[in-house]
């Protein structure tokens, strides 16, 4: 109301200075991952297609909308800050001096700013928004200041492990470097999801034990909430699935797994049939119609839409591309094309940025496109080349053409009007133009522009000037080799 009031009037305040925000996310991104063995920092190695850090910060925007998460960046920050740009808000930990250290370099971003904090790990990618928000709720309920998620797992996988008293209340978390004998043997484990009273939170990090490993562990929070007789909330979640933490590339294709097996399930019971799930690889913002059919070994990623009651695959790969109703994709690689409905494609076609194949095209075995526009109808079928083309409507592409569209220097353009029928082998040497209805002689090389419903023949290619013409005989004439 006040913020509302004071723009009405005019003045320029920050929001900051005005309220404080109900809730923060804090997402720790800094440590080094030195069990991936990998130049790559972790949080960009990929898990479905995309880093394993836009799978938390992708969460935290469902969290809490209104705020960007405060992202503690530190080893491989640059790639960090490349990857995510101005979506999120950073802080630097220089020194990775452990979790309860790294949050604590978000207390002058956030103290006085934000009421409660939400905290993760972001190398937990499987963490659904239900359960966060069940946490949050929780602590709300409770009055906090202190809510973690604890995980029911037969296997540890190096977490930490969450000790109670015989009453069952919480006394604190043991890190498994730290653990006893009877402490691993616990199979209530801590996924690392924190709920907090920011202003609790802030004083008590600043005061966390120094571990035996030389870091500040933010897990030592509990142990310190439980000293002062403050109280820790648990929520247990009994899918270890969703709290898979990444720490070595077995966890990376575990998760990978996990991820698959979700997305598909989603697709399947939206009324898509995979025939191997197992061998059917999805991206997250990948869309797909019902009642189309994904064959084995199909891996479609990024910003890809495929239409209704399509046929795709066996062994096809398609990225960042538009597939129309009714389109069937055999064995082949397309990226960044569009393809409208009832085309068909493949197998072994090559479809690639900027291709646009209209309503009804077929394009056989072995072509690419690149590039270019084809007209309804037209077909293309088989061991052919077109870039940079503009093509009408029913133009016919016999076997083996190319479009000649490089000079060494630039780029040329290629236009074949409607009805065009390119003869067998023919090289056209763009810039050129085919006009409407008009043939090449198989084998031909135009270098000029063709008349509409002329012929063009022969090395270079000549123009058939009349009916008597004897040059060019019906069997040097175009074939398309169907
Ligand atoms: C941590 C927890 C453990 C929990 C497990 C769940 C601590 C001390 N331990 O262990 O109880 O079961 O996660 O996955 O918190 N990071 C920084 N700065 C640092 C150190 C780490 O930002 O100085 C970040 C890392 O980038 C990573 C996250 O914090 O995203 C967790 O660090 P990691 O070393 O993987 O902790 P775990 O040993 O898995
Ligand atoms: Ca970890």
């Amino acid at each position: 109301m006040v913020r509302e009031h004071r723009i009405r009037l005019g003045l320029v305040v920050s929001r900051r200075d005005l309220l404080i925000d109900p809730w923060a996310i804090i997402i720790l991104a800094a440590g080094q991952g030195t069990r991936m063995k990998s130049r790559v920092p972790k949080v960009l190695h990929p898990l479905g297609g995309q880093p394993l850090i836009r799978h938390s910060t992708g969460l935290a925007r469902a969290l809490v909308p209104q705020r960007p998460p405060v992202v503690v960046v530190g080893h491989g920050a640059d790639g960090v800050r490349a990857e995510l740009g101005d979506e999120v808000e950073y802080v630097e930990q220089a020194q990775q001096l452990g979790t309860g250290h790294a949050v604590l370099q978000a207390r002058p971003a956030l103290e006085g700013r934000a009421a409660q904090l939400v905290i993760f790990y972001a190398d937990m990618p499987l963490l659904t928004r239900e359960t966060v928000q069940r946490l949050m709720a929780l602590h709300q309920e409770k009055g906090g200041p202190l809510t973690l998620l604890t995980v029911i797992a037969d296997e540890a996988r190096g977490f930490g492990r969450i000790v109670r008293d015989e009453a069952g209340r919480i006394l604190g978390i043991v890190e498994e470097a730290q653990a006893t004998p009877a402490q691993l043997a616990i199979n209530e484990l801590n996924p690392g999801v924190y709920v907090c009273d920011a202003a609790w939170l802030w004083p008590r990090l600043a005061s966390l034990p120094l571990s035996p490993k030389g870091e500040y562990y933010l897990t030592d929070i509990v142990g310190l909430a439980v000293a002062e007789g403050v109280g820790v909330e648990t929520c247990t979640t009994d899918d270890p699935g969703e709290c898979l933490g990444i720490n070595t590339r077995v966890h990376l294709a575990e998760a990978e797994a996990t991820l698959r097996g979700r997305i598909n399930r989603r697709w399947m019971l939206a009324g898509v049939t995979l025939l191997d799930p197992a061998t059917t690889y999805l991206g997250a913002e990948v869309e797909i119609g019902p009642d189309t059919v994904i064959y084995p070994n199909t891996h479609l990623w990024g910003k890809t839409k495929v239409g209704q009651e399509c046929i795709i695959g066996p062994n096809t790969l398609i990225r960042d591309s538009t597939i129309g109703n009714q389109v069937q994709i055999e064995c082949s690689v397309i990226e960044g094309a569009i393809v409208e409905d009832k085309v068909d494609v493949g197998p072994f076609a090559h479809l690639r940025k900027g291709a646009h194949l209209a309503t009804g095209v077929h394009m056989g075995n072995f072509g690419e496109v690149k590039n270019s526009y084809l007209g309804p109808g037209t077909k293309m079928g088989h061991f052919s080349y077109l870039g940079d083309a503009q093509l009408g409507e029913n133009v016919n592409i016999g076997a083996g053409t190319i479009t000649c569209n490089y000079d060494g220097v630039r780029k040329q353009r290629t236009v074949i009007e409607d009805g065009a029928f390119i003869g067998s082998d023919t090289m056209l040497v763009a810039p050129v133009r085919v006009g409407r209805g008009a043939k090449t002689g198989a084998g031909s090389v135009v270098t000029h522009d063709v008349p509409p419903e002329s012929l063009a023949y022969g090395v270079p290619a000549r123009v058939k000037k009349s009916p008597g013409d004897g040059s060019a005989t019906a069997s040097s004439s175009g074939q398309d080799g169907t």
